[in-house]
């Protein structure tokens, strides 16, 4: 009998990390039955649609279709949802990716009813339960059975929260499996010349963290900063939903216009970010995945963030904590338009090969 495997993605980090896992389970079409659900929790088509078609990303078989609610609203209505796709599916196993609140959400279901899981990016800590990714990060990661490890830091993290070193493997990034099997399709794409830039000749920015977008003060802090990065170097900002939404409701839209080398635009897919970010003289984020692609890309990334869960990306890889601190962001961004610029080197495991680990393991266990 085949074995049945639920796949879930919900959220635009999560697409990139379950298409290597559906590619390698595809090899193995005989002993499984795999089904991606897709919970809605991200719909538009710039968040959504887009990375299935730019990483071939089969269509769901299931949809949810929950949208965007408060985050109690939102993690229950998957919960219910996922529920009557547990019981009339009956999985063997479910895979949930990353941190997001499907990625919780769907955890929970399967505890409760007894559903084998599985964690891909598991034992990552920033160690700030302000942040809602931290807790999806604990819960999905206590309540399950397989736990497939990015980095080293996870796997400490883990033994340190008692979870069974028995239920632990170093799989490697499967994020990075996706950037390097994409790479042709990345270098081809266009968007250099569609937005009029010369390589390394500007800066990307990325932002839509509750912390740095959500208050008016921050924002403020946040607009100081880019005007004084923007004097330096033109700046590219595709521009997150949550961010453009904060921006506009505390009327702040037309100071961020203003700026002359600044150029505001709707989110990108998943090539034309990558080439973005691949030939940009640095990358000014608070995203988690930019912080390793960019370690793989060999960019400079400044984190816009008081802490990071992906240690590795510093201590290896090229980025800096640099917070909202305008002294510490200046500092860096004079350094690294000076040449001098942390080169770093690719973590353990990042080789493109993560997700044939995860399903090897799979395969022998269930
Ligand atoms: C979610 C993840 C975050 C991840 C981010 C990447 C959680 C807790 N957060 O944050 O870890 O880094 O995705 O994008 O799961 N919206 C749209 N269209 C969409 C999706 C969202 O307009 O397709 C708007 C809605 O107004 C929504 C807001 O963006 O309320 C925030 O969306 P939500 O999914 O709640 O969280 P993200 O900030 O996207």
């Amino acid at each position: 009998m085949k074995k049945k495997i639920l796949i879930i993605a919900g959220a635009r980090p999560n697409f990139m990390k379950v298409a290597p896992l559906i590619k390698e389970f595809k090899k193995l079409r005989r002993s499984f039955n795999v089904k991606l659900v897709h919970t809605g929790q991200h719909y538009d088509f710039e968040m959504s649609e887009i990375f299935f078609e730019n990483l071939n990303i089969p269509e769901p078989d299931i949809y949810l279709g929950i949208g965007s609610h408060t985050h109690a609203a939102q993690t229950a209505k998957i919960m219910i949802a996922f529920e009557k796709t547990v019981s009339k599916e009956k999985p063997d196993l479910v895979i949930v990716v990353g941190d997001v609140n499907s990625t919780a959400a769907c955890a929970l279901v399967c505890a409760k009813l007894h559903i084998k899981l599985a964690h891909v990016e598991a034992g990552l800590r920033s160690f700030d339960r302000q942040m809602p990714e931290e807790i999806n990060r604990v819960v999905t990661d206590h309540l399950s059975d397989y736990l497939f490890v990015s980095e080293k830091s996870g796997l400490k993290n883990l033994k340190r929260e008692g979870v069974s070193e028995k239920k632990t493997y170093f799989a490697g990034n499967v994020m990075i499996d996706t950037l390097l099997s994409n790479m042709k399709a990345i270098v081809r794409s266009g968007v250099l010349n569609r937005l009029g830039l010369e390589r390394k000749g500007y800066s990307v920015l990325t932002l839509h963290r509750p912390k740095n977008v959500d208050l008016k003060k921050t924002l403020n802090e946040i607009y100081d900063i880019i005007r004084s990065v923007s004097r330096k170097i033109n700046i590219i900002y595709p521009i997150h939903p949550r961010a453009k939404m904060m921006i506009k409701k505390h009327g702040l839209l037309k100071k961020f216009k203003a700026l002359k080398t600044l150029t505001m635009i709707d989110p990108l897919g998943y090539n034309d970010f990558i080439k973005l970010t691949k030939e940009s003289r640095f990358v000014l984020t608070d995203s988690g995945g930019i912080q390793e692609e960019t370690t793989v890309l060999k960019v400079p990334c400044l984190t816009m963030r008081e802490n990071t869960e992906r240690p590795v990306t510093v201590g290896k890889g090229t980025n800096i904590i640099v917070n909202r601190s305008g002294k510490k962001i200046l500092s860096s961004v004079n350094k690294i338009l000076k040449g001098h610029r942390k080169r770093g080197i690719v973590p353990e495991k990042w080789d493109g090969r993560s997700a044939k680990r995860i399903v090897d393991v799979i395969k022998k266990d269930l």
